[in-house]
């Protein structure tokens, strides 16, 4: 056959990198809807729910049960199943319908019967009820602040970069475990000095995460993952329960806590029961609720490779979102692992979560250059700033970032690093020189900055885990440098973990310290005029991107 150029021309286009997967229920690649599926039904005797799906409590596995005794109302949930699927999905883009009636009926639900009613909306539709039933009314974004070198100081400026864009919650992860503790610490720091109030997270594995946490160093925690299999829990030494406990570990701390789950991870791990992605991932909507966390970071998350590469893939991403908005729970709307070669496509993934707005558009936004995402590179990252300005500007929504100075951001960068320095110092940590504080403050990536002696720093983490440093030592050590203001904004951040009023949905902190909930800051949508509109305040700084033409010019 002879070639032809268009073709060859098309196959030459980033979107051709990209893998698609033909639709194959019986090992899971399927988006939504499996003909595998089972039907919605419940049944209770003696007020115990004995049938869920056509399923019998006799053959239940744990997530039935877990769901069975904590995620369903059994007062209501014989009428909710009464509902017609139809006029339940019509209601949730009702905008005389508020977002309390829906959020009440789908207590009575199963995961068959929220499958049935997502499944009847359109992208346009699932956006339009995403829009009224997000638990905050106000969006916000989440930053991943990492650098494939694990330098400290690069992560304080970093992290305060990104909290002066806007980010209200940042998260660090490790390239060398042992690195934990000082990401961490640079995280808390970094990030109060961009901007008060920012929550902050260290990735790691459970034990770890949960010291660094109790000492003081992290505010939040969102690694609790679920699965919707038994046989995936089980593979991880995991149940409902053990996640439960380990939820309640955190939460009696005063950590905010979200669970993970996401589309595609029973594909990814080899055991579908033959179920729709979406459906799998409904049942783990559910035992995060019956867990009692307060959220979920959802959305295909980590496995977004598998669910982008089946039809309607993308569109069941929006779902997940939506039915974790649906069972009250704040989302962190993921975007977050990258997928896509194309530009194209991975803009209009975004705007699934990006239009309606979510708790957190982005459950990780990278904060620095690809290379140096530890989380596995991110939907958009630090090079992407400019073009989602111009996002939020073009459309007039507030995608929870903020066009920024150059010089307010050098200042903070430097400040950052400076105090890093200084507080190395007064607690006899390893050292920083001069040259690599001005490094990371002009720095765009790791490659800009200077190497650490590795061995230096291995000695000083171990120093504070031996020596028991916990928030507080940092917050004298502060005050000794004379950080008194950075020092403030710690403890402050030390009080909210006793306070606990943070622990409430979808809080994050705004710049006094104030919590901003879906109790205080309820979304009210109710079609237009309602609901969370960008006020003039906020509309003239989206506005004001660099690279205006000056009207005083001409
Ligand atoms: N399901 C469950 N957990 C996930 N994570 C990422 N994607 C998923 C998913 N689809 C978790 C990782 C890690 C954190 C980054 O999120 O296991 O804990
Ligand atoms: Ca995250």
């Amino acid at each position: 056959m002879i070639k032809s150029k268009r073709f060859e021309a098309l196959s030459k286009r980033p979107i051709n990198k990209d893998v698609f997967m033909e639709e194959w229920a019986e090992k899971g690649f399927i988006a939504m809807k499996s003909p595998y599926d089972p039907s919605p039904s419940i049944k209770i005797i003696d007020d115990k729910i004995v049938e869920i799906d056509g399923k019998k409590r006799e053959d239940f596995d744990f997530i039935d049960f877990f769901i069975a005794d904590h995620s369903i109302n059994k007062k209501i949930c014989d009428d909710a199943m009464k509902i017609n699927s139809l006029e339940f999905s019509k209601l949730m883009v009702d905008i005389n319908t508020p977002r309390d009636v829906l959020i009440e009926i789908a207590k009575g639900f199963t995961p068959a019967k929220i499958i049935e009613v997502i499944d009847n909306l359109n992208v346009v539709e699932m956006m339009m009820a995403m829009q009224k039933l997000r638990a905050r009314k106000i969006p916000a974004n989440q930053a991943h602040i990492t650098n494939i070198k694990d330098n400290p100081i690069l992560i304080a400026a970093d992290a305060a970069e990104g909290a002066l864009r806007g980010f209200r919650e940042e998260e660090t992860t490790v390239g060398v475990v042992r690195y934990a503790p000082f990401n961490a610490i640079a995280l808390l720091i970094g990030s109060q000095i961009g901007r008060k109030g920012v929550l902050t997270q260290c990735a790691v594995e459970e034990a770890t995460e949960l010291e660094l946490a109790m000492r003081g160093f992290t505010t939040y925690a969102e690694t609790m993952s679920v699965y919707g299999t038994e046989n995936v829990f089980i593979d991880g030494d995991d149940t409902p329960y053990s996640k439960a406990f380990l939820n309640a570990a955190y939460g009696s701390r005063g950590l905010k806590t979200r669970f993970t789950s996401g589309t595609g991870s029973e594909v990814l791990m080899g055991s579908t029961e033959k179920k729709s992605m979406l459906y799998l991932e409904t049942r783990c909507l559910m035992v995060t609720k019956g867990a009692g966390a307060q959220g979920v970071q959802n959305g295909a998350v980590s496995t977004i490779g598998i669910t982008s590469s089946v039809p309607s893939g993308i569109r069941a991403v929006l779902g997940e979102n939506l039915i974790a908005a649906l069972l009250d729970l704040e989302v962190a709307s993921s975007n977050d692992q990258s997928f896509s070669h194309s530009d194209i496509r991975r803009t209009a993934r975004l705007l699934m979560q990006f239009l309606p707005g979510t708790d957190f558009i982005f459950s990780g936004y990278s904060g620095t250059p690809n290379y140096d995402n530890m989380f596995a590179g991110s939907n958009f990252d630090a090079e992407d700033f400019d073009d989602y300005n111009v996002l939020q500007r073009d459309l007039k929504i507030d995608g929870g970032l903020r066009p920024v100075k150059e010089e307010e951001v050098i200042k903070v960068r430097y400040k950052a690093a400076k105090v890093i320095k200084d507080l190395f110092n007064e607690l006899e940590l390893s050292s920083i020189s001069y040259e690599e504080i001005i490094k990371v403050t002009y720095a765009n990536g790791s490659k800009d900055v200077l190497d650490r002696n590795i061995i230096k720093d291995f000695e000083a983490i171990d120093k504070i885990m031996k020596e028991d440093i916990t928030g507080v030592d940092i917050v004298k050590a502060l005050i000794k440098t004379g950080h008194k203001d950075v020092a403030e904004d710690v403890l402050e951040m030390l009080k909210q973990r006793i306070s606990g009023d943070y622990l409430q949905t979808s809080s994050i902190l705004d710049e006094e310290f104030n919590v901003i909930s879906a109790i205080n800051n309820k979304n009210d949508y109710l079609g237009p005029g309602s609901g969370y509109r960008v006020s003039n305040e906020t509309w003239n700084r989206i506005k004001n991107i660099g690279n205006l033409i000056n009207k005083d010019s001409f």
